[in-house]
């Protein structure tokens, strides 16, 4: 590696094996685009859209100069008691897109605030109807709701949960996860059995009596546990549950939202309506950090109670509605009108889908699946080294011109709206080449 003046030493990286990195350092420098450019002067193809974040591009023009206006003109205002324009712009526009009967958005900063800030408004819906036993929730195995104490009670990722032990959240309950490749394994899109395991929140419902609990909250598609995809059938086994039983049903849409799946929001590809949709990440497609909480009127109008001159909800940041995360929110909503990548993102579905499956017979690999453009490679473990094999293939895929994501064994791929099928070749056949390497 080129000359490194950077102390790697104070800074404590979130989800990344410290030691192991600073010893052999991936530093980015620059973005254009599809590529990165790292400190030691390679181009390297992102094939994850930074964190499932960016899928317009990184440093898109028209957002850049968004916020470098925004930055220039308003750079805070405080978000209590006074307001600016943007989040109110932002807002309106996203409830222009969202679903019918969404009606209003409470921003946070990120997916885990937005999960937490969710999960709270659930109770407090719920308590302003005079309803204050449902306190429970329901999540689901292998779901990722962020990192903070209600998104990760929730959540359902082994590792993230085990340090916590006995400090997460109480009345948190879990239903199975939807993989099942026993059954589905190598599938492309929805998998045709397993619409039944949605079953298992009926029965937990009548465990727990459907006047204790609050809401279940899910992904349409789990992204972070591995690209999970609902079969055929399942999601719309969940809605009816739910309503059947007044449990509100929150989908977390931080990864499904903005075209990940070929919809402004995974609630309308699958055509399956939630009570309450979470979003972050292509927000603002990943330029600033930003989440937001979508309610139905019903849930806002709960809350509207008492004297005009309260609170009505004692909760917020204080970078709640920020400037410049409204103005790049604002820009990314223009960019995703103007140019409508999402209609080129399903176009661009089956070359992704060939090209990943290609991967199908390489060395280990026992799965592959898709959904929209998000997909998963599984490579068998090492029986004495769990994510090894994982791990190796994002280090030597980087070293060789590409970012790869892994998460244990499992490879997760999240490309650009706007991709090409040829950096699907290209990411599939660099990935295919170093897992046929690997021991
Ligand atoms: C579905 C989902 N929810 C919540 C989060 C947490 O978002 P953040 O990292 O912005 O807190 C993520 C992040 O990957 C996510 O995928």
């Amino acid at each position: 590696m080129a000359e490194q003046p950077v102390n790697l030493d104070p800074f404590w990286m979130p989800y990344t094996a410290n030691r192991s990195f600073k010893k052999r350092p991936r530093l980015i420098k620059s973005a254009t685009r599809y590529h990165y450019q790292t400190l030691d002067g390679r181009e390297v193809l992102d094939s994850f859209s930074g964190l499932w974040t960016t899928g317009l591009g990184h440093c898109h023009p028209h957002i850049v100069q968004a916020v470098q206006q925004q930055v220039a003109t308003l750079d805070y205002a405080t978000g209590f008691q006074v307001s600016h324009e943007g989040p109110f712009r932002l807002a309106e526009k996203l409830i222009e897109k969202a679903p019918e009967g969404f009606s209003q958005v409470f921003f946070t900063n990120s997916g885990s605030e937005a999960a937490d800030t969710a999960m709270k408004i659930a109770l407090g819906y719920h308590r302003s109807k005079g309803d204050s036993t449902r306190l429970k929730f329901i999540g689901r195995q292998r779901g990722y709701h962020g990192t903070n104490f209600g998104g990760m009670s929730i959540g359902g990722i082994p590792a993230n949960r085990t340090m916590f032990g006995n400090s997460l959240l109480p009345n948190v309950f879990h239903l199975q996860a939807t993989h099942q490749p026993e059954f589905s394994a190598f599938s492309k899109g929805q998998p045709s059995k397993g619409a039944e395991l949605a079953d298992e929140l009926e029965m937990m419902v009548q465990f727990h009596r459907p006047e204790n609990i609050a809401a279940v909250m899910i992904e349409p598609v789990a992204g972070s546990g591995g690209v999970v995809i609902p079969p055929i059938g399942y999601l719309e086994k969940i809605r009816e549950i739910c309503t059947r039983h007044d449990i509100l049903l929150i989908f977390d849409e931080v990864i499904t939202a903005f075209g990940r799946i070929g919809d402004y929001f995974g609630a309308q590809r699958f055509n399956v309506i939630p009570d309450i949709i979470t979003v972050a990440k292509g927000l603002t497609n990943g330029v600033i950090p930003m989440g937001g909480v979508l309610v139905k009127s019903e849930i806002y109008d709960a809350f509207m109670q008492g004297p005009e001159s309260m609170v009505e909800f004692f909760h917020g940041y204080t970078y709640s509605g920020h400037p410049v995360a409204a103005a790049a929110g604002l820009a990314s909503m223009e960019v995703y009108e103007r140019d409508a990548p999402f209609q080129t993102a399903r176009q661009l579905e089956g070359d992704f889908e060939n090209s990943l499956h290609g991967v199908a017979d390489a060395k280990n690999v026992t799965d592959v699946r898709n959904f929209g453009l998000m997909g998963a490679i599984d490579i068998a473990p090492r029986p004495d080294a769990p994510g090894a094999r994982g791990f190796e293939v994002h280090e030597k895929c980087f070293a060789a011109g590409l970012m790869v994501r892994h998460s244990a064994d499992t490879l997760q791929f999240s490309p650009f709206l706007t991709s090409t099928p040829e950096h699907f070749e290209e990411t599939f056949d660099t990935v295919k080449k170093i897992i046929n390497e690997l021991d």
